[in-house]
């Protein structure tokens, strides 16, 4: 249980962790290579631990020193087990690198979660057009061939599909062509680490040709993490402070910067820094979340939390899951009067929050608890910190820096 005492301005510097969404592909990079694969700036997630026991369970050793980690040794076996699949999603990456090395891989489909289905038949459909033989059965994709060369088209552009042909075509020498792309950061961050293993990628308007043949080990800083950046840059105005993010890419937050000038916020940004504050409060607008370089689906809740508390009416669209609106039911708990139609929320801004016991079902749920805890008037008791332990490194360190009173207490067995 996370408890949040709020009413305090928060102001300060908060130092920016390496993006978790960057390093769990990066580490199931290093299956296509038995050379050492040293990722820097790694944060300190419980989503990075799942992803280091899995290329463990494949075979590999690791070390880590800080937010150094090291990757050694062979990639030995094809099946990636149950209880580390089901646990992360990302872990379903391991998909690509096993066939491309082993011709053959047996990997448990990734469970549903609350925010949506998050099928992978674009990763499956993508793998069957470069000749891998797919069959799943009993919830397990059993894959076998050696994927060739091809053109792949997504007809959405899946962050993960994208992620698993890239690491896929990287070893084929005839290449891959990947049609409707998606252009994250973190998935440009892929594409820096396999052009220092040895892969060519070829960045066009409309698709990525990637090939490449014997990829050898790289060492490689991982990009800083912009949905941690954006939700701490939110805990500034929604408090009535001024947070300054350091070692930060202005450039990967430009829809939040502009969203939130939109609202009234003050917003500089200048080198690896953005600075954010909100004196005057700010004003209800409309959003709607897109792939990259749209308005992020990550930052959603955090924004929904932070118009809650807007002067007037917000409409915010979330176009990229089906169902990411756990946090809504447990802000209005909080006093936030927010309403649900299809894809579209719906928020009047209220003069205040009221702090009160709520749970968090997904990690950016989480954040926006948090930061709603923040703001609010009392004590914010927030079930489910596994979450925000799964994409946020020291959260409550980051946060008391600032000037939060945010402690964890053991949940009383009731
Ligand atoms: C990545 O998930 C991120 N996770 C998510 O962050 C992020 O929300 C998402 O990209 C969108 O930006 C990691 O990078 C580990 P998608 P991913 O494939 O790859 C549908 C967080 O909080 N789809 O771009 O799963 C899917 O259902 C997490 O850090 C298919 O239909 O995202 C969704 O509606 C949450 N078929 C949409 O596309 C597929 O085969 C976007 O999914 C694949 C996806």
């Amino acid at each position: 249980m996370i408890v949040v005492r709020g009413g305090r301005p928060l102001s300060g510097r908060v130092e920016i962790s390496g993006a978790k969404n960057a390093v769990l592909p990066a580490i199931v990079a290093s299956l296509l290579t038995d050379e050492p694969l040293v990722l820097k700036r790694a944060p300190g997630l419980l989503d990075v631990e799942t992803q280091l026991a899995l290329v463990e369970a494949l075979g590999k050793r690791v070390e880590r020193r800080g937010d150094v980690i090291a990757i050694h040794g062979e990639t030995r076996r094809a099946t990636a087990p149950q209880e580390i699949v089901s646990r992360m999603r990302a872990s379903f990456l391991c998909l690509g690198p096993l066939i491309a090395r082993l011709g053959e891989a047996h990997v448990p489909l990734p469970g549903g979660c609350v925010i949506g289905a998050r099928p992978v038949d674009l990763h499956l459909a993508g793998l069957a057009r470069l000749g891998v033989d797919i069959r799943v059965d009993g919830g397990v994709v059993h894959a076998a061939g050696t994927p060739r060369g091809g053109e792949v088209w997504l007809r959405y552009p899946s962050v993960g599909a994208t992620e698993q042909l890239l690491l896929v075509g990287a070893t084929i020498p005839e290449g891959v062509e990947i049609v409707n792309p998606a252009r994250e950061p973190e998935v440009m961050d892929l594409v820096r680490l396999l052009a220092a293993m040895g892969a060519e990628v070829e960045i066009l308007e409309d698709r990525f040709i990637v090939r490449g043949e014997r990829l050898g080990g790289a060492e490689h800083a991982v990009i800083p993490d912009r949905i941690e950046a954006g939700t701490y840059l939110l805990a500034g105005p929604i408090t009535g402070g001024e947070v300054e993010l350091v070692e930060v890419h202005p450039e990967h937050l430009t829809a939040l910067l502009v969203k939130l000038e939109e609202c009234g916020v003050e917003v500089e940004a200048e080198g690896d820094r953005v600075r954010a504050s909100s004196p005057g409060g700010w004003r209800g607008i409309e959003v709607e979340t897109a792939p990259y370089p749209g308005f992020p689906t990550d930052l959603q809740p955090q924004l929904t939390a932070f118009l809650s508390l807007a002067r007037g009416r917000s409409v915010i669209w979330e176009r990229v899951f089906e169902s990411r609106f756990g946090h809504v039911g447990e802000l209005i708990r909080m006093g936030a009067r927010i309403t649900l139609q299809g894809q579209a929320i719906t928020v009047e801004g209220v003069g205040e929050l009221r702090g009160t016991g709520v749970a968090a079902t997904d990690i950016r749920a989480g954040a926006a608890l948090v930061l709603a805890g923040v703001a609010a008037r009392g004590e914010t008791r927030i079930r489910g910190v596994e979450h925000l332990r799964r994409g946020y490194e020291n959260m409550e360190e980051k946060l008391s820096r600032l000037g939060a009173k945010i402690w964890v207490e053991e949940a009383s067995v009731i």
